[in-house]
């Protein structure tokens, strides 16, 4: 059974807000929801939202391609997004992914065992001047993150803590969050 059978009526809705000559541009509602309700867009899902949207499953694939937000593999409850560009990079990001696949005993596009963690490294999220960022699920950003800080975070979502009570009880949180109104106020941000 494919995905969207039973959401005629919610396809509808969606292809009502475009023209009858623009379904391509129903592309993104459809992988939004696809990544919503199962976690991921695995092939059998693209072309099914090719096929609905009349484009190629590579052009779907493209399109998934430009937003970290949609993954092509299963991901863990918690799925942890570390920027690995420049900025990020200079400020330590690679120390954070050697701990996190040290620590987790997983690579990109693996989960643990006990389903709960996965990890990728993304580009650039937009934030290089409170790097190093990382992104849990689609949350707001993790900041200046450094080594106890991820150790903080990783014992909060083992636990099962919400992600903003552990967020404002990571160490130096106070210090980080001053850090950054003052670079912004200095209008540091890059
Ligand atoms: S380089 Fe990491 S947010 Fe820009």
């Amino acid at each position: 059974m494919g995905f969207f059978d039973d959401k005629q009526e919610w396809l509808a809705e969606v292809f009502a807000q475009y023209p009858a000559d623009r379904r391509r541009s129903a592309l993104m509602p459809l992988l939004r929801r696809v990544q919503q309700d199962e976690g991921y867009v695995d092939f059998e899902r693209m072309k099914e939202i090719a096929e609905l949207v009349g484009t190629t499953a590579t052009e779907v694939a493209g399109v998934m391609s430009f937003y970290s937000y949609y993954q092509g593999l299963p991901t863990g409850k918690y799925h942890i997004q570390v920027c690995r560009t420049l900025s990020c990079k200079l400020a330590g990001s690679d120390e954070l992914w050697h701990t996190l696949t040290e620590r987790l005993g997983i690579l990109p596009g693996e989960v643990t065992e006990d389903g709960r963690f996965s990890l990728q490294a993304v580009e650039c999220l937009g934030s290089c001047h409170t790097g190093p960022v990382i992104q849990i699920n689609d949350e707001p950003y993790v900041e200046r993150v450094t080594k106890a800080r991820l150790e903080a975070l990783l014992e909060g979502l083992e636990q099962d803590k919400p992600l903003e009570e552990v967020r404002r009880t990571l160490p130096d949180e106070e210090k980080m969050g001053k850090a950054t109104i003052e670079l912004e106020g200095e209008g540091g941000a890059s």
